[in-house]
């Protein structure tokens, strides 16, 4: 058993044991929709065992900082 070894979680099957823990990234726009900056930023880590992506807003007044996603508006949610 290694770092680089198969291991499953619950019902997820990682193919190594590398996992990202989640952080604030801040490549969202101001209007917290995801932007492509997300999509180049998580696809270039994509070979970690699990990626646990950022915290998303379920409202406006759950933002806590500039440029983090929300889902709480149609533009959020479609992206
Ligand atoms: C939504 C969310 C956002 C986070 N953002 C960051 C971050 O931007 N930078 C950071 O160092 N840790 C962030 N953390 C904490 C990390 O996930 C992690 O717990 C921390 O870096 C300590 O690592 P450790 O638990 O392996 O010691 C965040 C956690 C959550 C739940």
């Amino acid at each position: 058993m290694d770092l680089f070894s198969p291991i499953t979680l619950g019902d997820y099957a990682l193919t190594n044991r590398i996992v990202m823990a989640p952080m604030t990234r801040s490549r969202a726009d101001y209007q917290g929709v995801p932007s492509p900056l997300a999509v180049d930023y998580y696809a270039s880590r994509a070979d970690a065992g699990l990626l646990i992506t950022e915290g998303t807003a379920p409202s406006a007044a759950g933002l806590g900082y500039a440029r983090t996603p929300g889902i709480f508006t149609p533009d959020q949610i479609a992206a």
